[in-house]
């Protein structure tokens, strides 16, 4: 697993504060990654000690009980606890998931938190997703359609055509995906990675839109598309199960066949 990005000009500081858990029976000990813009410090780790028995079973838990109680400046992005919103996605213990759905028990000794690799970090556990979201929106996902809607209410799909959605419609666009790919981390300015390829094939797969040939005009390209080199680290790294590996598979096959 890749390293988190370092701010230009920084390093590492070795020495960062340690909170204590007095009196706990049970502690886990976890190395958070800091860093404040606006402090002027280098980013460093604090460590946090956590009574388990007194916090609940997810790191999302261990990650609220320290900014409640130990530190409240300690900065992450978290809305609907239950894996929907893919806010809390993080890097923990050298693999991207989300903090919200990772139980604190299934990660041996230690816990090292750090932000979701090679992306800019605006602060602590905080990255910026202004480029990732872009690339969101450059594959326009929405319906898109030429004819006019042919019952007068509604497009109509019939089950085997919705079940083609099914392992797209998941994707909560977490970006656990596109960070665990070395594609991504290299030509990220270009190369669109899983998560919105994924997303991409989402609407191609639609039988409702009508702009196939138009979206896969605009994927045929050397970056785009093609940086994806079937690493399949994408697979891995998704914490709802799904494959933008596949979707990717399936997109060089379309643009394949109609070259035929
Ligand atoms: Fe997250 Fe999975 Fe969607 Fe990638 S495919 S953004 S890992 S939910
Ligand atoms: Fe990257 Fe997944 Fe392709 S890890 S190279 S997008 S198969
Ligand atoms: Fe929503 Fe974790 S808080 S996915």
């Amino acid at each position: 697993m890749a390293e988190f990005r370092l701010p230009k000009n920084s390093r590492i500081e070795k020495s960062g504060t340690v909170h204590k858990a007095e009196g706990a029976t049970s502690v886990k000990k976890f190395k958070v990654y800091r860093y404040n813009p606006d402090s002027g410090r280098n980013p460093h780790f604090d460590t946090f000690e956590i009574d388990t028995e007194k916090c609940g079973p997810m790191v999302l838990d261990a990650l609220i009980k320290m900014k409640s109680e130990q530190d409240s400046s300690l900065t992450f992005r978290r809305s609907c606890r239950e894996g929907i919103c893919g806010s809390c996605s993080m890097n923990m213990n050298g693999k991207n998931g989300l903090a919200c759905t990772t139980a604190i028990e299934d990660l041996k000794g230690d816990i090292t938190i750090t932000p979701l690799p090679h992306m800019e970090v605006i602060k602590d556990l905080v990255p910026d997703f202004t480029h990732f979201y872009a690339q969101y929106a450059s594959i326009e996902p929405w319906l898109k359609t030429k004819t006019t809607t042919p019952s007068g209410k509604e497009r109509l799909q019939s089950p085997e055509e919705r079940e083609k959605l099914d392992g797209l419609y998941e994707c909560i666009l977490c970006a656990c995906c596109s960070t665990s790919c070395p594609s991504y981390w290299w030509n990220s300015d270009k190369f669109l990675g899983p998560a919105i390829l994924l997303q991409a094939y989402r609407w191609l797969a639609d039988s409702r839109d009508e702009y196939t040939g138009e979206r896969l005009d605009e994927l045929e390209d050397p970056f785009r598309l093609y940086r994806c080199h079937t690493i399949m680290n994408c697979a891995n790294a998704c914490p709802k199960g799904l494959s933008p590996a596949r979707a990717i598979a399936e997109i060089k096959k379309l643009e394949a066949e109609r070259q035929v």
